[in-house]
């Protein structure tokens, strides 16, 4: 693809995620919850261009909801934190064209953070290693060292600690988005007041989805799919449940919520299938839109410099 982009800027493209397994453990004195989950970064983008600036701005197009236009944003933070260890200002413009749902359970955040480091460290010539930059995306947020890396990883710690896991095959998803979003702190905390009140873990062992993963079959992967968090999203967002259902009535292999929704994942059994899925699910009026996306995906890249 050619992109003509101005000189002194350059574009970073960076995958949404989904979670395959997602386990929580309990609450850690950090307020964090110790995890054991398998990320698979999916064909959905956000495009990020930074560009040298007066002064440190960020804007949004697209996207499906509010996006603080400022450095607050996470990806703001990202060039402020990477400028701090490089000694210099922290000043470009950066630029996030959304696809990826804004608070949908995929990472969206998290990956514009990741691909801003990557981008102003190319922008700045920086010389650093992909292993000192994911440093840097571990103070960032839990998920954003796996925006980097992309693929199927497994993700321990909080998160952050990513091992690359083989995968044998190209999965094809039905993506139901929702209108609304869920915040992910509240989705945490909503499952350790679920589980105050007797709810257990339901997820199976991760080493079961690591052995699918390396069998070609999709159809071994569907009952292995799980995820902690559903059962706390769906208590904020009762309605994932008609989504839930429509996806499988629709003959989806599996559905679950992706990491803390309200985005569900569909697996399907190919690209065709998949494109089915989606369209027959549009037709029933339980999320905002659908999208047909394929994974692993890769992480975060370079689409063009002209730094
Ligand atoms: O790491 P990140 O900033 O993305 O996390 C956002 C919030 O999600 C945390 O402040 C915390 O409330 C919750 N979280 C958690 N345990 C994790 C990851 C996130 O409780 N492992």
């Amino acid at each position: 693809m050619i992109s003509v982009l101005p000189t002194g800027s350059v574009r970073v493209r960076v995958p949404a995620k989904i979670n395959l397994h997602l386990a929580v453990g309990n609450r850690r004195p950090d307020g964090f919850h110790e995890l054991v989950t398998v990320f698979h970064a999916v064909s959905l983008f956000d495009d990020v261009t930074i560009s040298s600036a007066d002064d440190l701005t960020v804007t949004t197009s697209g996207g499906n909801g509010e996006i603080p236009a400022d450095a607050a944003n996470l990806a703001g933070r990202a060039a402020i934190r990477l400028a701090q260890q490089a000694g210099r200002e922290p000043n470009v413009r950066i630029e996030i064209a959304k696809l990826i749902p804004v608070a949908g359970g995929m990472a969206g955040g998290s990956a514009d953070a990741a691909a801003t480091l990557l981008g102003c460290a190319h922008l700045w010539r920086l010389d650093l290693t992909r292993a000192e930059i994911a440093a840097i995306a571990i103070e960032l947020g839990s998920d954003v060292p796996f925006a980097l890396t992309g693929g199927t990883a497994m993700g321990t710690g909080r998160g952050e600690q990513i091992v690359p896991v083989l995968a044998r095959h190209q999965l094809h998803w039905a993506l139901a988005i929702a209108g609304g979003g869920l915040a992910t702190p509240a989705v945490f905390a909503e499952l350790d007041r679920l589980r105050e009140q007797g709810l257990r873990s339901r997820v199976g062992a991760v080493e079961d989805i690591l052995a699918a993963l390396s069998q070609p079959d999709p159809a071994q992967l569907a009952g292995l799919l799980g995820n902690d968090l559903q059962a706390a999203a769906i208590s904020l967002q009762p309605g994932l449940r008609r989504v839930l259902y429509a996806g499988a009535a629709e003959g989806a292999l599996s559905c679950l919520v992706s990491g803390s929704g309200p985005t569900v994942a569909m697996l399907c059994r190919d690209a065709e299938h998949a494109a089915d899925v989606a369209a027959r699910v549009a037709g029933l009026d339980v999320c905002r839109s659908v999208r047909v996306v394929g994974g692993p995906a890769p992480g975060a890249r370079l689409v063009a410099d002209h730094g």
